[in-house]
């Protein structure tokens, strides 16, 4: 019988760095949730160079979500390619894989974290805001 990737019925949901092993799944994540967000698709071969910027959430031995953090410098990194598994929406993921994201940025001593999102809410429960300092991001698509 063809074993189904689908998550089981939800359970404790681990967050962890990604592995080599991850970018299949990781890969299916984000091309799924470009489906019902505003999130870019990457490559396989993308994903693969830059696992190791990857963090997922397990849940029963089932990668379930992923994202990650683009370290750009000491001044700035984003946090990138947020997806979650679509059942397994609305419980606070998304929050646990950002808040992780937090985490290694104060660790590394990163001095800002930057997020473009149609997803406000999530991000702004965690501290994010359109202004910092009275500065803001602003943004263009030179094409
Ligand atoms: C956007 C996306 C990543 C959110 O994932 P998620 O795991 O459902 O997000 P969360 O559960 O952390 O937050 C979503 C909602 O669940 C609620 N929630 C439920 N339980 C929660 C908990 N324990 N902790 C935090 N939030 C919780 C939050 O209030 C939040 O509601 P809000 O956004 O209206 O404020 C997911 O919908 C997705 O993959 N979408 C397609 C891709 C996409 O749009 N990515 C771009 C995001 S930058």
């Amino acid at each position: 019988m063809k074993r189904s990737r689908a998550p089981a019925p939800g359970g404790k949901v681990l967050i962890r760095r990604a592995r080599r092993a991850d970018v299949g799944r990781i890969h299916k994540l984000i091309e799924e949730a470009t489906r019902s967000g505003k999130i870019l698709k990457r490559s396989r071969g993308e994903i693969s160079r830059l696992i190791n910027r990857f963090r997922v959430a397990e849940e029963r031995g089932v990668v379930v979500a992923c994202c990650a953090l683009e370290v750009y410098g000491r001044k700035l990194a984003e946090v990138r390619s947020l997806a979650v598994h679509p059942e397994r929406r609305g419980r606070g993921i998304a929050s646990a894989l950002v808040a992780g994201c937090l985490k290694e940025a104060r660790r590394r001593r990163l001095y800002e974290v930057l997020a473009i999102t149609d997803r406000e809410n999530i991000f702004k429960r965690l501290g994010f805001a359109e202004q910092l300092h009275g500065q803001k991001a602003l943004f263009v698509r030179p094409s």
